[in-house]
């Protein structure tokens, strides 16, 4: 039989908790907690605008680069100033929200089993991303650009494939205009590119992934980086002159933070610390390794080839290929057990999923979790119903990646925990109403949380009737509640669960005088 065990190590408790003090602050649809990556493209764009517009006004020549920054920031200062500063703190806010995202995934523990492509794919993204600004901060041709390219040749002339005279070469002012062009054509068109390949193959496995922010964090955002730019703009340091040592330089610690280490440690050493921190940020996902349940599976005697599951599942493990068998049916779905999360949400998708076909034999369903099949979901729910003595019976279904339901058992509440609230089938509910449950109370991850991305939402849409398999409109809603909780939410939750008991006693009350609505709701259920 399936069963799960719940704890929660200290850094999820933490950032559970701060994440929750961030919904209490900005609502769960902004909470910028739960889109930092859709954040991060937002960052990408106004560096985007912003440099399109800086290179229009930037001489590209090493001569002429400093000088047209400057005219940028001094004399169109409203203009050229404020996007330079946008670009500046941007790229800022981008590594921020990079780090946030990564040490996010890291704290909730979504980065091993089968996430490993997401992170392993993340972790050159960043180097990306930072190899980007320092090629940025080269262009301005400043102290700080000089100072960039002197100890970026330093790294570079230490690799074994390198001549070894890049550094000799600047110091002794042989710089040519070409190496200075061949860097503005890098950040400009070079590393954008490679970072949008990177970035493309970060959320390749994935289905639905947003890129745009809610708009009231993007504006708030946004309005966030002008008021900085307004009071604190980016300034260049003095011009770069290869005779002459800065006397101090302000470094960027979210694009630069490499480089003071060269003044201690030779070039080789740098990169063997860089290189071993990257291969073992990229080697975490097994560390240990996390076990991914079996596949879903399709039963093809149940599947017309709808698609529905192929169109839900939030790994992109499902596709739609010709019917293989002699059915009357076009199509079947095929899932690629690789990239199958075993999250379940399919089975909520598939129409034949209903727990009402079938009544005397086993349920079988298109698409099912081996583990945990749809007829011992339906079992399951109807012995755990048999079960209550109370007066109010409630059937809760919860998830296993959200708050512990077991201790909510009671003779009034039945409960049984799925993989993702995604995976119960609109018909479920209305089959556990239909077998003496008064309420059914539905609770799993955080609303705009959920561990298996889509599985809230589907949730959501069915109940809606904005997706199928849709929720019937004879359902009764009002004998239905969903509310979603964390692993540390669970006082919250048991204070729910109270109120909708005494909602449900209520409604059974009303219903049992004889001529009221309820009464000839519940008798038609
Ligand atoms: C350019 C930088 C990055 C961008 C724009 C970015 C963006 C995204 C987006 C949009 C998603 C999909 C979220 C969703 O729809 O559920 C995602 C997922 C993910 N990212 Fe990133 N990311 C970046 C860097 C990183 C880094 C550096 C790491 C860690 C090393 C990382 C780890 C992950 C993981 C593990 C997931 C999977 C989440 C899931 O399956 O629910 N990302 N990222
Ligand atoms: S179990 Fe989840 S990941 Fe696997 S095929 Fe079904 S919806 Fe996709
Ligand atoms: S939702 Fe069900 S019927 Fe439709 S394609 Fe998937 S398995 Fe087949």
């Amino acid at each position: 039989m399936y069963t799960v065990s719940k704890r929660v190590n200290p850094v999820k408790r933490m950032y559970l908790l701060l994440e929750e003090w961030f919904t209490l602050s900005f609502g769960a649809d902004w909470n910028p907690l739960y889109h930092l990556g859709t954040l991060t493209f937002f960052f990408f764009w106004v560096v985007l605008i912003s440099g399109l517009y800086l290179f229009i006004f930037f001489d590209t020549s090493i001569a002429g680069a400093y000088a047209s920054v400057e005219h940028m920031t001094h004399q169109q200062w409203y203009a050229g100033g404020v996007m330079r500063s946008l670009h500046r703190y941007a790229s800022d806010a981008a590594v921020v929200t990079i780090l946030l995202h990564m040490f996010r995934e890291f704290a909730l523990d979504r980065y091993r089993g089968f996430r490993w492509w997401s992170w392993l794919t993340g972790v050159p993204t960043l180097w990306f991303v930072i190899t980007l600004g320092i090629t940025g901060y080269w262009l301005v041709w400043d102290e700080l650009g000089l100072y960039v390219a002197v100890l970026s040749s330093q790294l570079m002339d230490s690799l074994p494939v390198m001549s070894g005279s890049m550094a000799r070469d600047f110091l002794a002012g042989q710089l040519t205009d070409r190496l200075f062009t061949l860097m503005g054509f890098l950040h400009l068109l070079g590393q954008p590119i490679l970072l949008i390949f990177a970035v493309w193959l970060h959320v390749k496995r994935l289905s639905h992934v947003e890129v745009s922010a809610p708009r009231g964090l993007a504006v708030g955002s946004l309005l966030a980086l002008l008021v900085l730019s307004l009071l604190a703009p980016a300034t260049s340091h003095a011009p770069a002159e290869l005779s002459k040592v800065p006397a101090v330089l302000h470094l960027d610690w979210f694009y630069l933070n490499v480089y003071p280490l060269l003044d201690q440690w030779p070039a080789t050493r740098v990169w063997m610390l860089t290189t071993s921190v990257t291969l073992l940020l990229m080697l975490m996902p097994w560390l240990p390794p996390k076990k991914t349940g079996p596949a879903a599976e399709v039963h093809l005697d149940e599947c017309n080839g709808c698609g529905q599951c192929a169109e839900d599942c939030p790994f992109d493990a499902i596709s739609v290929q010709a019917r293989s068998d002699d059915s009357r049916w076009e199509n079947e779905v095929v899932v690629n057990p690789e990239q199958c999360a075993a999250c379940g949400i399919c089975v909520g998708s598939c129409h034949s999923s209903n727990p009402f076909r079938h009544a005397k034999k086993t349920l079988e369903t298109g698409i099912d979790m081996p583990q945990f099949p749809i007829d011992e979901v339906r079992a399951r729910t109807v012995a755990a119903l048999d079960e209550l003595s109370g007066d109010t019976r409630i059937m809760l279904f919860g998830c296993d990646n959200a708050a512990d339901i077991d201790s909510l058992r009671s003779p009034d509440v039945a409960v049984l925990s799925l993989f993702c609230t995604g995976m119960i089938p609109p018909t479920l509910v209305e089959y556990a109403h239909r077998h003496g449950a008064d309420g059914v109370f539905i609770t799993g991850c955080r609303t705009g949380d959920c561990y298996f991305r889509l599985g809230n939402r589907w949730l959501d849409q069915r109940f809606a009737g904005r997706r199928k398999p849709a929720l019937r409109q004879r359902a009764q809603r009002d004998r239905i509640r969903v509310y979603r909780a964390a692993e540390t939410d669970t006082a919250r939750l048991r204070r729910e669960l109270a109120a909708f008991q005494r909602d449900m006693a209520a409604l059974k009350q009303e219903a049992s005088v004889p001529g009221t609505r309820g009464e000839a709701e519940i008798a038609d259920a």
